[in-house]
């Protein structure tokens, strides 16, 4: 097969490519649909796949400086995705983290003014130079362990002035590193200290003052709420998501994190394009969720860092057709990683997930989860040339061989970003 446009890069002697080729969401059986080509090859021109198959059938017009990469019979999937980050902050909380290995829970910080108040009062105080500087390593970090985009939320300025700051930190990451971010505002991800005593002022603030002023500075796609026990409860988490979408912006809940609430089925009744955590979901929410197209955003290192030893429900999830995906996480409080592989091992041992669902939970459904279904997380001609060269022979070593980085080289939009 010949391509119009000459090829600038090759990746050739690729002993499983995981093209992730077939429907959009994925749900059920399905998920478990790889796509996979043996011994395959893969041509990208410029940032664009323009070929897959297998590598004897390969045979298409070279740029005179097209470089060819030997993927030396290992595995290549898509670059990972993760749909639910936190990664503009500047204080760590490993503090908190041993107050809850010695029994402490996340709520009970939370209420006593540590927790996601406490990052907010730092983030306030904290130039944004410095927050961008910081988050700058973590995405590195983030593209060292496979991922090529993130979702990214705002949520610890908790004020006009301080969500547009964080929001514009995400912009400026986005501008500058390899990483795609789609950006989220949070300003409902806790009640600030000056609003602990009049709830309803806040929320107020919200619809009447921050969403118009995200919504004019047209710096956030999505809008996500905490919608939580002792956060914001079912009506407030309605009325502020309702406003959002009046903006023009789409949905994501944090639901049913803690305990069961009601928010997977308030996500799915609003047409949410992801409910996340929903460690707690009841079998409503489950039956809510298969009925809608929001995807299931799962965080098992959350459970894992939180150590109450819950995890979300994924098989009851996926063998009731829910669109499940995948993702770390990472804040400074429930859960410090940027390591998507170490979910994906969790995902294995605690949500019993089978390697290949977990691979579509980090690519095809996670990009849903992103309102990028079917746009990036496929390796088929004519998406963006974002993929990974792993160190296996075999897919399923990733849940199994955990703890180490498994990455051999990271591709962005075509441009070898990351070798190891
Ligand atoms: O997804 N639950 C709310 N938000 C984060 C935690 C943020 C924090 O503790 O700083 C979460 O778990
Ligand atoms: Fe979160």
């Amino acid at each position: 097969m010949l391509s119009d446009n000459p090829v600038t890069l090759i990746i050739n002697n690729i002993g499983q490519l995981l093209t992730m080729d077939g429907p959009v969401p994925r749900v059920s059986a399905s998920m478990r649909e790889l796509g996979m080509i043996r011994n395959g090859a893969l041509a990208i021109a410029d940032d664009t796949i323009v070929w897959t198959g297998e590598r004897s059938k390969l045979k298409l017009a070279l740029a005179p400086d097209c470089i060819e990469v030997d993927a030396e019979g290992k595995v290549v999937t898509p670059g990972l995705i993760d749909p639910h980050t936190h990664p503009v902050f500047s204080a760590t909380r490993e503090d908190e983290f041993e107050m809850r290995l010695q029994g402490k829970s996340y709520m009970e910080i939370a209420q006593a003014g540590g927790g996601i108040r406490r990052s907010v009062r730092d983030l306030r105080s904290t130039p944004e130079a410095i927050l961008y500087q910081k988050a700058m390593r973590r995405l590195d970090r983030f593209v060292e362990h496979g991922v090529t985009t993130i979702e990214a939320k705002s949520g610890y300025g908790l004020s006009t002035g301080s969500e547009l700051k964080q929001l514009e930190v995400i912009r400026d990451l986005h501008r500058d590193h390899v990483i795609d971010l789609v950006p989220t505002f949070m300003g409902a991800h806790e009640f600030p200290d000056e609003y602990r005593d009049k709830r309803e002022k806040y929320v107020e603030l919200i619809i009447n003052e921050m969403l118009p002023a995200v919504a004019q500075s047209g710096l956030a796609a999505f809008s996500d709420i905490f919608c939580e026990k002792g956060v914001f409860d079912l009506d407030q988490s309605y009325r502020i998501q309702d406003a959002a979408r009046g903006y023009g912006m789409k949905l994501k809940f944090h639901a049913d994190e803690l305990v069961s609430f009601g928010g997977a089925e308030l996500a799915a009744s609003m047409s949410a394009v992801s409910a996340d955590h929903l460690v707690y979901i009841s079998d409503a929410g489950i039956k809510a969720m298969a009925g809608s197209r929001t995807v299931a955003v799962l965080l098992p290192g959350t459970s894992y860092s939180l150590g109450h030893g819950d995890f979300a429900p994924a098989r009851k999830m996926i063998d009731n057709g829910v669109v499940v995906a995948l993702s770390t996480d990472c804040n400074p409080g429930s859960n410090y990683s940027e390591s998507l592989p170490m979910m994906i091992s969790f995902a294995a041992t605690q949500l019993r997930m089978t390697a290949a669902e977990a691979f579509c939970a980090v690519t095809v459904n996670a990009a849903c989860a992103i309102d990028l279904g079917g746009q990036v997380g496929m390796l088929i001609p004519g998406l963006p040339a974002d993929l990974v060269i792993w160190e296996m022979d075999d897919y399923r070593e990733l849940p199994y061989h955990y703890g180490v980085n498994l990455v051999s080289a990271v591709i962005k939009r075509g441009q070898v970003v990351l070798q190891r």
